[in-house]
């Protein structure tokens, strides 16, 4: 099955609200023209001043996280309908920061999928295995276990997005070769079957795209520093 290409840049703790604008703003144009979908998920406090550039673009916006109650006295947290309306179209579940920093469980992005989804939300799921759990051979296990416990009760695949996001590939500027790439991409295909849109991620940059997105199982890319920079990301979309 040939599926538009997806490319989502995910910003982390970077860019103000009026950064976002600029941003957006720069990079509809340089984008207008290419055939894959845009995705960028921004700060909670840029969703809106990004939406609002976005305006008549194919850029859509999105957040990096989210809580799975409806509301509630959870100081600090956000909710999917506060992200709606603030502008979000989908959200980035699980990311490994998320997992490792923040001790985010599958059981607790479970909830957050089955929340986001229900509202709304379309939903990009990061799973990862480290680098200790690849060498020892672990990768499928991990990854299966991350897909199960995360994905448990859940029947839409609609606007479900599963990101294949190595750990050690993560900001490290060691991206997986596009070869372990795509064979990870393949055994978690399995498990997700046709119509689940999977991006890979770790160290995607202008200059190594091209391999990725050539590859069977890999429909799309999810970049962290190489979004950061108008150009810079334009040119992975132009590639896609
Ligand atoms: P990176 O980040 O592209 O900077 O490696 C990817 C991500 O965290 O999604």
């Amino acid at each position: 099955m040939k599926r538009p290409k997806v490319i989502a840049g995910n910003w982390k703790m970077y860019k103000t609200v009026a950064e976002a604008a600029d941003f957006v703003k720069k990079l509809a144009p340089l984008v207008a023209a290419s055939q894959p979908e845009v995705l960028l998920a921004v700060p909670y406090t840029a969703i809106r001043s990004a939406r609002d550039a976005a305006q008549g673009s194919k850029v859509q916006i999105g957040a990096q996280n989210m809580n799975d109650a409806r509301e509630g006295a959870f100081t600090g947290e956000i909710s999917a309908s506060m992200l709606l309306d603030a502008g979000a179209q989908f959200v980035v579940l699980g990311h490994s920061e998320r997992r490792h920093i923040f001790g985010e469980s599958n059981q607790f992005i479970n909830r957050k999928v089955k929340r986001a989804l229900k509202e709304g939300l379309r939903v990009i799921l990061c799973v990862g295995e480290s680098s200790q759990e690849r060498e020892a051979d672990q990768t499928e296990e991990v990854l299966r276990k991350q897909l199960e416990e995360s994905l448990s009760g859940i029947e839409e695949k609609q606007r479900l997005i599963v990101a294949y996001e190595p750990v050690w590939a993560i900001g490290t500027g060691r991206s997986a070769s596009a070869e372990i790439a795509q064979q990870t991409h393949f055994f978690l295909r399995s498990l997700l079957g046709e119509e689940v849109w999977m991006l890979y991620g770790g160290s995607v940059k202008p200059d190594n795209v091209a391999e990725f997105l050539s590859q069977p199982d890999i429909d799309g890319v999810l970049v962290g520093g190489a979004s950061l920079d108008p150009e810079s990301f334009a040119k992975i979309v132009q590639q896609g």
